[in-house]
């Protein structure tokens, strides 16, 4: 197969859909890989390097089978992907009118959103992958505006309290949170309202945060949560406002997929919270988990800091493109039959993913 490496337009975004160590695997696959000139630069990742691993530099992609990309290309750039190729990207919200555009030039197109959370297609999740970057980060962020240590310390000038964490949601990127605000010495408390979630939260070493307001049924098949009943979610506000007042740090990931992100921090709870703490709002991208959170901002409000970050994976372009490489490496191989492409929407990963074919939009664009 003929793959192609779009270099990345949007704003903020440094990351690069493959890395040279993935395009030496494709190659020995059988693949070939032509990469739009500088695609690889903000991922510290040169043209030479990947001329080194066997790849050619293009200046922009005039025929493949197989095009990657992090994110997708505007409407108006919908002509940077060859006509009848198959596109494999993010498409993110309000992804429909790009999605037509591409579709007019008969490119199949596969969001990776929507890989499929199933065994077989663990290794091409990029939702996880990305979601442990974002985790990570949003501590470092935090620790990096808090007016205070993390860890505990005796010195000669005197001793100091450890910090106290509150980490809210403990999926992916909570659990990477919960584990880095460990690492770095934090006295940590999680919370979700997924029952399976408690298990994994005290693994790490953390508090579990009010089990009682955990219902047995906040878990979809899936794994994921549901939006939740009034009564739930009154006990779970009583929880997170008792918990957040001793907060030093807080880092929120609440989120349900194709929903707006849980309100869990009201305005009242933030002005409940001491001056110098600081909220890492990681759900800013769907509105955030706190009444005040602006996204891409900071605000500051009553001494508390609280930061909405857009894009955290990007912030750590070289891992992050690392990990959202190998997802992207697997998937193109899933793709791979007898050495061309094959597109076989009865397969449950490919036609999970499939957002358009054959001119037609299939779904609404994943959010
Ligand atoms: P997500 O990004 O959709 O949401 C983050 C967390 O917020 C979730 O744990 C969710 O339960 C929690 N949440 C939602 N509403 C909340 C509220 N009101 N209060 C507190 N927390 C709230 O979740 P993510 O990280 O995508 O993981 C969701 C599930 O999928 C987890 O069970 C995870 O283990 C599972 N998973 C399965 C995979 C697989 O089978 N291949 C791969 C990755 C995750």
């Amino acid at each position: 197969m003929r793959i192609g490496v779009l270099k990345e337009t949007a704003a903020r975004e440094r990351r690069v859909a493959l890395t040279p160590d993935a395009v030496v695997r494709l190659i020995k696959g059988g693949d070939t890989v032509a990469i739009e000139s500088g695609a690889g630069l903000s991922a510290f990742h040169a043209d030479a390097d990947y001329i080194a691993a066997g790849a050619t530099i293009v200046p922009a992609m005039d025929a493949a089978d197989v095009v990657v990309t992090v994110r997708r290309p505007d409407p108006a750039d919908a002509a940077r992907v060859p006509e009848g190729t198959v596109l494999v990207t993010l498409i993110g919200p309000d992804g429909r009118d790009a999605l037509e555009a591409l579709a007019r030039r008969r490119v199949t197109v596969l969001a990776l959103e929507k890989v499929p959370r199933i065994t077989r297609a663990q290794s091409m999740d990029i939702l996880s992958s990305q979601a442990t970057v974002a985790g990570y980060q949003a501590v470092l962020l935090g620790a990096g505006v808090m007016p205070r240590f993390l860890p505990m310390l005796t010195t000669a000038a005197g001793s100091i309290t450890p910090g106290k964490v509150l980490v809210l949601g403990a999926g992916v990127a909570g659990l990477q949170a919960i584990a880095t605000a460990r690492r770095l010495g934090g006295v940590v408390t999680g919370f979700d309202v997924r029952a399976a979630a408690a298990e994994q939260v005290l693994s790490l070493g953390a508090k579990f945060l009010a089990p009682e307001a955990v219902a047995g049924d906040a878990e979809t098949k899936g794994g994921y949560a549901k939006e939740l009943a009034e009564e739930q979610q009154l006990k779970v506000l009583e929880a997170v406002g008792g918990a957040i007042v001793q907060s030093d740090l807080v880092i929120s990931t609440a989120a349900i997929p194709g929903r707006p992100a849980p309100r869990l921090i009201t305005r009242a709870m933030v002005e409940s919270m001491k001056a110098g703490s600081v909220i890492v709002d990681v759900s800013a991208e769907t509105g955030g988990n706190c009444e005040l959170t602006k996204p891409g901002e900071t605000v500051v409000h009553g001494g508390v800091t609280i930061l909405g970050p857009l894009n955290l994976p990007s912030t750590m372009p070289m891992h992050a493109s690392q990990m959202f490489s190998r997802n992207v490496q697997t998937l193109v191989e899933h793709l791979r039959h007898e050495g061309a492409v094959r597109i076989d929407l009865e397969d449950e990963i490919t036609g999970a993913m499939c957002v358009a074919h054959e001119g037609a939009v299939r779904q609404q664009g994943a959010s």
